[in-house]
Order: structure tokens, then sequence, then C-alpha cells
């Protein structure tokens, strides 16, 4: 674990006894979110397409003394979803927390150059993908007298994002999906809230202005403070909205990103 990684975790053990699933968790924010929820004492449960990355990541926590698992897994099948949820609650002992964080961005294109394969590839993967999560997870909660769920939208998520409107759409989704969930689920001892993050240094901003130094610009000139979030920075923000500290805290979308979008 990286010294940033390690002050995020704040040397509490407040997630002992706990188990966490992260979706995503094989890169960028989910990674770190698995790195601070292991440190704080969690059962971690890793879902990810990419098999080399979740695996690394789960070897990193065991390692290190604690206890991870990972389950390759496409978030947008929903088999897939009901057989991570079922093996994390049967390995690892129970299902406490869940960061719905997976999501794919694509590429910013002129609305017009835009296309329907694209549009139906980020609204599954980054929308109906939490639907599933939540959905599977939330079966579980309620026989489990409750649990808290963290899902990852934007802020792209809050405002407008020209060129990025599929993108912009699901994370919009994402919002309103958590809000009626946590409406619902307040009498189960279901919290649901979501973050929003601003421009964070993962490989998936590296993909976006991949080749195009005139988008990184105008990306970076978006920004309040000349940087990106790192990603334990927006990780950490998951971690407490699953934490006792954040109870009577559900419904919320939390920005993470230096007041980009509160303007
Ligand atoms: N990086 C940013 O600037 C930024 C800003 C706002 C919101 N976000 C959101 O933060 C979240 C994490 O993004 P990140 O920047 O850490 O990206 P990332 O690319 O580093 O990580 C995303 C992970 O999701 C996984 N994934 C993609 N499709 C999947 C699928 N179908 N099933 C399972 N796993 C899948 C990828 O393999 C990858 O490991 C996303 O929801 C993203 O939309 C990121």
């Amino acid at each position: 674990m990286s010294k940033e990684d390690a002050d995020m975790a704040g040397g509490s053990d407040d997630f002992a006894g706990k188990v966490v699933l992260v979706t995503g968790g094989a890169s960028g924010i989910g990674l770190a979110a698995t790195k601070i929820f292991a440190g704080r004492g969690a059962a971690v449960g890793i879902a990810d397409i990419d098999a080399a990355g979740g695996q690394a990541a789960a070897a990193a926590i065991n390692d290190a003394g604690g206890r991870a698992l990972f389950v390759e897994t496409d978030v947008t099948d929903e088999p897939a979803v009901k057989h991570l949820v079922d093996t994390v609650v049967s390995e690892l002992g129970g299902l406490h927390c869940a960061f719905n964080n997976a999501a794919y961005g694509g590429r910013m294109v002129p609305f017009e150059q835009s296309t329907l394969a694209e549009w139906n590839r980020v609204i599954t993967i980054s929308l109906t993908s939490v639907y599933l999560c939540m959905k599977h997870e939330i079966a579980h909660m309620m026989g489990a007298g409750g649990g808290a769920i963290v899902n990852t939208s934007s802020g792209a998520g809050i405002v407008g994002c020209p060129r990025f409107e599929a993108y912009s759409a699901a994370k919009h989704g994402v919002l309103g999906l958590t809000k009626s969930a946590a409406m619902e689920f307040a009498r189960s001892n279901i919290r649901i809230n979501a973050i929003c993050p601003g421009h964070t240094d993962t490989p998936m901003q590296a993909q976006l202005t991949d080749g195009d130094p005139e988008l990184k610009e105008w990306i970076m000139s978006t920004t309040t403070t000349g940087r990106m979030a790192n990603p334990a920075e927006v990780a950490a923000a998951a971690v407490w909205l699953c934490s006792k500290e954040a109870s009577f805290v559900s419904g919320d979308s939390m920005m993470v990103d230096m007041g980009i979008v509160c303007r």
C-alpha cells in the first residue's frame, strides 16, 4: 500500500468484520477503494472484467495480511452479477457494503457523429450495471438487516457535458436510481448514496484525452485548482459514505471535485 493510501486508511479498523464489494476494483478509483477498505479491516470482494488487474488487486491485499477475493465479472450480465453477490456472500461471509463503480465513458464526439451502438454501450455499462448490482445487493441486504451502497456518478451526472451526452445521461441516471432507491429502502436500514467525482487521474481519464492535447488542456482549464484528484482522494469519500459516521446519510450526491460543478 502506498503512503498516500495508508494515510487515507487512517490506521483505523472500523470496517473489521464487514464485507465490502467493489466493482471496477482492478483500476483507478475502485482499486484505491479496495486498498482503503482493506486497510480499515474489511474483507473485500473485487469485481472487474480485467482478470489480471483484479487478481493483482486481491493478491496485494491478501499478501499484506488482509482478506480479498476477486470474482471476474461483467457487471452488465445479470446472471454474472447474481453469481458475484452469491460468491462474495458465501466465500467472505456476508455483504455489508457495496461500491458500484465500474463504468465506461467512451470518447467525446460531436453529438451528430455519435452512434446508437456507442450510446447503448455507455448506458449499459455505466447505468444498467448499477441497476443490476443494486438489485442483487439489496436482495441480500434486505434479508440481512441492512447495508450501505455507494454508486459512482460524476460531475457529468449533475451538469451537462457537451460531446459526452451518453455518459452524462448515464451518470444523471445513476443519481435518479440512487435517490429513488434510497427512499424506497430507508426503512430496511439500507443507505444508498452516490459520489460525483471531478476529473481524476486514472486510466479512464487518460483514455478520454489520449492523443488530444487540446482536450486535455480544456479539461485542466475546467478544474478549480489546476490539478486532478488522485484516485484515493475520491475513493475516501465512498468509504466514508459506507462508514458508521454516515449513519444518517442516504440519497446524497456527494461532489468530490474541489468545487468544479458548484459554481
Ligand atoms: N476518472 C475520472 O475523471 C472520473 C470522473 C468522474 C467519474 N468517474 C467515474 O469513476 C468510476 C471509476 O472510473 P476510473 O476513472 O477509476 O476508471 P478506470 O478505467 O481506472 O476503472 C474502471 C474499471 O471498471 C472496469 N470495468 C469496465 N467495464 C466493466 C464491466 N462491464 N464489468 C466490470 N468491470 C468493468 C474496468 O476494467 C476498470 O478496471 C467510473 O464510474 C467513472 O465513470 C471517473
